[in-house]
């Protein structure tokens, strides 16, 4: 079975990854490792962030394993996911400042609440006709391999390359339309506020199980998970 370490504290994006996995993997987040970095999204991009969060924590867990003892719990790989809202009038915004929106012209650091973002968002659409309210949610996945004890003594110069060479990406992209008021119940961030192109609920509404098939996660998860298929086989044969 493959062991993923998952780069994230978000509980529902956790949830989301597992239950669009499946049963063949098995997860690790942040919150079993609360001594893992905190690594600061400050890359202009999904791509940027994902990799920064991905090679980060590839290269601080191997510590966390020393020698053969533990194989089965080791992860194989780092999943770094970073993901967000992108709205057209906008020019894109919120984009790679989604967690933190509503604190973005301000001095204040970190994540603020959902509510907030969301009020804000609907704030800076408010004159915003129905037809020009067109957005996306964008999620780039980075996937890292945790590397081997050889491949850790290299000389400091290849060995930071060498997590990055060996990243790979993996996007999605679900497209929709921002509404007037949230709607629904399920679901995290601005899943209230989306409603996807062909359907009339928003993510909050349609819920788990509809959202899981066609979300920007789910979609990007689908491309990482053929990939890894992909390798699993080469190596069986
Ligand atoms: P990240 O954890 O840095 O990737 O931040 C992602 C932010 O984008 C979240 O805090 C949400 O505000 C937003 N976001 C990403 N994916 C979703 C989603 O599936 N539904 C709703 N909001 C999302």
């Amino acid at each position: 079975m493959t062991t993923l370490f998952l780069a994230t504290r978000n509980a529902h994006k956790a949830g989301e990854i597992h239950a669009i996995l499946g049963s063949g993997f098995k997860l690790l987040t942040l919150t079993d490792f609360p001594a893992a970095p905190t690594v600061v999204e400050d890359a202009a991009t999904f791509a940027g962030n994902a990799t920064k969060k991905a090679v980060e924590l590839a290269r601080w867990l191997p510590r966390q394993f020393p020698g053969p003892q533990m194989p089965d719990t080791r992860p194989d790989f780092v999943l770094a996911d970073d993901s967000g809202l992108e709205v057209d009038v906008l020019n894109g915004a919120p984009g790679v400042h989604s967690a933190r929106f509503a604190a973005v012209d301000s001095s204040k650091s970190g994540n603020t609440a959902d509510a907030d973002n969301n009020i804000k968002l609907l704030r800076l659409l408010k004159d915003v006709p129905p037809e020009k309210r067109t957005a996306r949610f964008h999620c780039v996945i980075a996937l890292t391999p945790m590397l081997t004890e050889t491949t850790e003594s290299a000389s400091p110069v290849c060995y930071g390359d060498e997590f990055e060479m060996q990243t790979k990406l993996f996007d999605g992209v679900c497209e929709g339309r921002i509404l007037f008021a949230p709607r629904g119940q399920n679901g995290f961030g601005y899943d209230p506020l989306f409603v996807p192109v062909g359907f009339e609920q928003t993510f909050a509404e349609l819920g788990n199980d509809v959202k899981n098939k066609l979300s920007h996660r789910a979609q990007a998860l689908a491309k990482l998970k053929q990939q890894l298929d992909a390798t699993a086989g080469k190596r069986l044969v």
